[in-house]
């Protein structure tokens, strides 16, 4: 299943395109199946409707447990690092984290979860985390992560979107210096969320917490009434195995569905390729699982593999900028997948957190969740790398379930801040506006994606029309990614950004309208309009132009009262970095808001506005010039 060569690439991608089935069968061969597939793919992109390995029976849990017990029960599968250095590691072998998934499992069962259930897990980055998303999977339910970071609303409406039946929450969560309550949290989410019926409680942090009766049950209680016998469910491929929601350019976030048989094939194949893991490595990727990063290379990825993968509770620069090459030292890590914004945020620490620690376990190096600048590829590459480790810079989105254009680490010649080819069974094309495509080398055009992959999404939960307008309406028959891209002249792709209104912070998707939205719930604001600019640290910011007549002089006040209001709405993640209070938005004489023009000021260029003749009233751009310079 591993490529070595570059030839062996060209073949299997060519295979990939030639015969997309076989490829895919020959793939999905190498994992367990309780009953093989009957059909290999039925698709069509305009319902859409996509199915692979139809009729085939597994578990997942069976392909990342079960089938490693024999031969590498012993083997470490998940290495935990806590957020405090001070604290011991945990290592949790194949056959201890066997055990713990089916304890577990057997709690959800005992709290009523059957198959098809939604699970809204709300946890720190603890073993538990990983646990409790195995054990989801072991049953067929289907677990709905959410990230940390967001607040009660976001979290209400996620749950209720999908009608989730059970919590699985901690008391608090360590992140650097900074704690969160999950469970308070979690608290004031369910005042909303009737279709709630237990919530169970890890643990963790031990803040005091709220304990309802009737409803909130303790981890630690409920697990020392179970057994370890837990038969895994036998799922149809093309069973839900998660739903994850994520911000697009418009109204709330979607409930992205992945299924069981596609999904793992195409997670396990990417992670085993891409970086060229070797057995007895140690993997270590800083995603939070609250995000696809985690879901498909911590946990899924990785597992169905047998390798050994780095859990780390906590940030790179906590208690100082020198943690992560700590863990790399502490841990041998061979493998680093991290995000550009973490890089930038290291390299301005200079180089001497770097001097205490040895990297020379490093291999392979990865990077993901946005564009990576030139500069931070090559300090990566130099300093943490030693020049002697490729770095794949690897394109893909939630909604992708797995990798689609990467680097293959020791297989693809490199190109800085590039991401080089398309994997095999990935077939890109750009297109134009019109959705005519653009052909030859050295264009710029819209990136879609042509023919299914395995570890596409299927639907958007709860409402399959919107995952067709969204995806598969904007040029037919093709997938749309929202990202620009550019093939150079030896054809390799390098992905400029989005194109639609979602903003990238940190690696972070944030839609803009979302973000109007919830500025617009603070009782003063009229009319708000969100645009993203180039930060040093976080690739983009947040920019938020707000018209809000009646500020008393107290700007800054009411800008922090903004702040909060978000953070409430939304979750600490959507504030934005800055806010300018103006008296009116640039808008064309149909209302809509041009953003080009906003985009143009928030980046400080305003020398070219282009055509602003269309607008309603040119003047007000003027004034908001004029205020963005003060
Ligand atoms: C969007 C997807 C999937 C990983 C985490 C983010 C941007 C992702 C890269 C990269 C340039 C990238 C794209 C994409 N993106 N990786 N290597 N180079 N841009 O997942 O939250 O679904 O966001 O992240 O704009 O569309 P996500």
């Amino acid at each position: 299943m591993q490529i070595n060569s570059f030839e062996a690439y060209q073949e299997a991608y060519k295979m990939s395109v030639d015969q997309p089935e076989q490829f895919w069968a020959n793939i999905a061969d190498k994992f367990y199946w309780r009953k093989k597939w009957d059909n290999v793919l039925s698709w069509n992109f305009s319902e859409p409707n996509i199915k692979w390995f139809e009729g085939g029976k597994l578990n997942i849990t069976e392909n990342c447990l079960d089938r490693h017990l024999e031969k590498n029960g012993d083997k470490p599968a998940i290495i935990w690092e806590s957020n405090d250095p001070e604290k011991p590691s945990v290592t949790l072998t194949y056959k201890i984290l066997h055990e713990q998934v089916c304890r577990f499992a057997n709690v959800l069962k005992k709290n009523g979860v059957v198959k098809g259930d939604r699970i809204c897990i709300y946890m720190p980055m603890v073993p538990e985390l990983a646990v409790a998303v195995l054990a989801c999977a072991r049953i067929g339910a289907v677990h709905s992560v959410i990230f940390g970071g967001f607040s009660a609303k976001s979290i209400a409406d996620r749950i209720n979107d999908s009608a989730c039946k059970l919590v699985l929450t901690a008391d608090g969560s360590f992140r650097g210096n900074k704690q969160i309550q999950l469970k308070e949290v979690i608290d004031d989410a369910l005042i909303g969320c009737p279709t709630v019926e237990k919530v169970i409680v890890l643990t963790h942090t031990r803040t005091p917490v709220s304990m309802l009766k009737g409803r909130d049950l303790w981890f630690e209680d409920e697990i020392k009434l179970v057994d370890t016998d837990c038969p895994a469910e036998e799922m149809d491929a093309e069973d839900m195995l998660f739903i994850l929601y994520t911000s697009g350019s418009t109204g709330k976030p979607k409930g992205v569905v992945h299924t069981v048989g596609g999904y793992m094939v195409y997670a396990g194949y990417t992670f085993l390729n891409a970086f060229n893991y070797q057995p007895d490595e140690v993997f270590f990727c800083t995603a939070d699982i609250g995000w696809i990063t985690g879901h498909s290379y911590i946990v899924y990825g990785p597992l169905s593999q047998g390798a050994t993968t780095l859990m780390f509770e906590g940030v790179p620069t906590y208690p100082d900028a020198s943690r992560m090459w700590q863990i790399v030292e502490k841990h041998k890590v061979n493998i680093l997948y991290t995000a550009p914004t973490a890089i930038r945020s290291l390299m301005s620490f200079g180089l001497d957190p770097l001097k205490g620690s040895n990297l020379s376990s490093l291999r392979v190096l990865g990077s993901v969740g946005e564009p990576i600048n030139e500069e931070a590829w090559h300090w990566f590459d130099e300093h943490v790398g030693n020049s002697n480790c490729p770095i794949v810079d690897t394109w893909w989105q939630t909604e992708t379930g797995g990798l689609m254009i990467s680097p293959i680490a020791f297989v693809i010649p490199l190109k800085p801040a590039c991401a080089t080819l398309p994997l095999p069974g990935v077939q890109p094309i750009l297109v134009d506006e019109q959705g005519n495509e653009i052909e030859g080398n050295g264009v710029n055009g819209n990136l879609c994606i042509k023919f299914p992959w395995p570890g596409m999404l299927r639907t958007t939960y709860g409402d399959h029309e919107r995952c067709k307008q969204t995806y598969f309406s904007t040029y037919p028959n093709l997938y749309f990614t929202g990202d620009g891209c550019m093939r150079d002249e030896d054809g390799y792709y390098k992905i400029t950004g989005r194109v639609d209104d979602v903003i990238n912070v940190s690696g972070h998707r944030i839609g803009t309208a979302e973000v109007e939205n919830a500025i617009n719930m603070h009782a003063g604001v009229v009319e708000s309009a969100v645009v993203g600019y180039p930060h040093e640290v976080k690739g983009q910011g947040i920019y938020a132009f707000v018209i809000f007549p009646n500020l008393h002089n107290e700007a800054d006040l009411t800008k922090k009262d903004i702040l909060q209001t978000v953070t409430r709405v939304i979750g600490a993640i959507a504030k934005p970095d800055k806010i300018l209070f103006v008296t009116g938005l640039p808008k064309t004489r149909s209302g809509k808001i041009m953003r080009r023009i906003l985009r143009k000021i928030a980046e400080g260029d305003t020398s070219n506005l282009g055509d602003i003749s269309t607008l309603l009233d040119p003047g007000v751009v003027e004034e908001i010039i004029d205020k963005s310079k003060s």
